[in-house]
């Protein structure tokens, strides 16, 4: 039966050209990757440099200011093999950047900024949730995440997304997994129930097996606080991040189950020992790892941060637990001049995943400093501005979009469904204002204040000094949840359907 969108319009059917298009998606992600199934490089000659615009230097958008289409002022006179990529990258991202570059299509709106292909997008969305061609293999044990970005990023475009309710691969001893028949993991179990809360309704809720998951969640927990990601599997802030959301989701008690080897080890409860591990994945730099000792990097730091947010009010729990000052400068050095965009860690470069695993830290520490805010009116301070949003609108929209469809890492890499949805995600997150109330939907149970956040929009009128709003209102996203990632309804739905659920345990 062919695919419709919420429009009714039919989608095209999907084409993949060679094994070269599979996705780059981290691999530390926590997909299960078979180990003979290694992703080939994506770095693509997509816009080769004689590809390069006819137009002249003198074409360029005047809106555009100086910091996002020149060289930075102070250069590295050292040169190595970080450097010399750096520079590379610069050189690619500027003529996108500039709104010169020959792939770019369409108009540049007043601030020099391409609109959001939106049509291409959604229809590159819902290819992705075809059929796959036997090479691409290697997504196999990623089937969940697969659905959950195509549904976010739909959702972040506005489609209906209640179509989608197909059985997901539970095990019987509790969580998901990758694919059929595969050992369940925290990665592809946090993807699971996010999708089935996206599409929503009692079917999908029923569907997810309480009583094991909240015994199988039980085997993750460590004697020092933390979460394995799987039974026997390595211990990351991402255990932590996921097996927080799925118990704050599901309604799931605090308390450890009976048989859990924690409690061994004087442990009685999931959150146990779990801030003060969180607290020392802070590194010297100030930024966050995906464990005590080792490097920071955007992607744990988010998962650390929206961890410490599920467990308590951001002005206490981030407060009380990391170093502010010190996060908030390796926060900064994140994001690059003239590209806008963020990297994920010290030398590494602009991608345009970061637009989220980065840009989504932002409203949390922002919400630290902040304190909580009366739900009805929130304070003025909210209008603050701790990055550039128009550096990042800037990158995603001018150098992530692919000339047919979907987002990506940076110019010279091909799309593929993981950058459509964090770059979009990353959008929508500099769209939006998210504030932490003394007001949740959640009316009973554990971390019930996750359930506080709410949002109002960045408007193009706002006074952030040098720092504008760069988008039309046409490129508006949807706000989504900022620990969840999908919307606060469909969050909110979830946790009030399994607060009114019985569970016997
Ligand atoms: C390095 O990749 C990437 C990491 C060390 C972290 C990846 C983790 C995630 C994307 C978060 C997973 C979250 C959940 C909820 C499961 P790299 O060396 O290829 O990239 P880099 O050069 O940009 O650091
Ligand atoms: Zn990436």
């Amino acid at each position: 039966m062919p695919v419709t969108s919420a429009t009714g319009k039919q989608r095209r059917k999907v084409r993949f050209a060679s094994t070269s298009q599979i996705p780059a998606a981290k691999s530390s992600i926590g997909l299960n990757q078979p180990a003979d199934s290694r992703l080939p490089s994506t770095t693509v000659s997509q816009d080769r440099p004689k590809q390069q615009s006819k137009m002249s230097e003198t074409q360029v958008h005047p809106a555009i200011p100086a910091l996002f289409k020149e060289l930075p002022i102070i250069q590295d006179p050292l040169t190595t093999e970080t450097t010399k990529l750096q520079e590379e990258t610069v050189n690619k991202c500027l003529p996108y950047l500039k709104g010169i570059h020959s792939c770019q299509k369409g108009q540049l709106n007043r601030f020099g900024v391409p609109a959001l292909n939106r049509d291409d997008h959604i229809a590159y969305l819902y290819d992705s949730l075809e059929d796959y061609p036997a090479s691409f293999v290697a997504l196999d044990a990623s089937r969940p995440w697969m659905v959950y970005w195509a549904l976010a990023g739909l959702t972040l475009l506005d489609e209906d997304t209640s179509q989608f309710r197909e059985r997901p691969m539970q095990n019987p001893t509790g969580g998901f997994g990758g694919g059929h028949g595969q050992l369940s993991h925290c990665a592809p179990t946090y993807a699971a129930v996010l999708s089935l809360a996206m599409v929503g309704g009692e079917e999908a809720f029923q569907m997810i097996d309480r009583k094991t998951m909240w015994r199988w969640l039980g085997r993750l927990k460590q004697p020092d606080g933390g979460f394995r990601v799987s039974e026997g599997g390595e211990e990351d802030v991402r255990g932590a991040y996921c097996a927080m959301v799925i118990l704050s989701l599901l309604n799931l008690p605090n308390t450890l189950p009976p048989d859990a080897e924690a409690r061994k080890h004087g442990f009685e409860t999931f959150t146990s020992g779990l801030s003060d591990y969180l607290s020392r994945c802070q590194t010297f730099e100030g930024g966050i790892s995906g464990s005590p000792g080792s490097e920071a990097h955007g992607a744990y730091a988010f998962c650390a941060l929206a961890c410490l947010c599920i467990l308590g009010k951001p002005e206490e729990t981030i407060s009380r637990c990391m170093d502010v000052p010190m996060l908030l400068s390796w926060l900064s050095a994140r994001q690059y001049a003239p590209e806008g965009g963020f990297a994920g860690r010290t030398n590494k470069l602009v991608d345009g995943c970061y637009s989220f695993w980065v840009g989504g830290c932002w409203p949390l520490i922002q919400s630290a400093i902040n304190g909580t805010q009366p739900a009805t009116a929130p304070s003025q301070t909210l209008t603050g501005n701790l990055y550039s949003r128009e550096g990042l609108t800037r990158y995603i929209l001018a150098c992530c979009q692919g000339k047919n469809g979907g987002l990506r890492d940076k110019p010279g890499k091909h799309p593929d469904s993981y950058h459509t949805c964090y770059t979009l995600t990353g959008l929508s997150t500099a769209q939006y204002h998210h504030y932490h109330t003394n007001a949740s939907a959640s009316s009973r149970g554990d971390y019930s204040s996750a359930f506080s956040w709410k949002f109002l929009p960045v408007t193009t009128s706002e006074d952030h000094g040098s720092d504008i709003s760069v988008f039309d209102e046409k490129d508006r996203l949807t706000a989504l949840h900022p620990l969840y990632v999908i919307p606060h309804q469909a969050a909110e739905n979830m946790r009030i359907w399994c607060e009114n659920a019985r569970l016997e345990l």
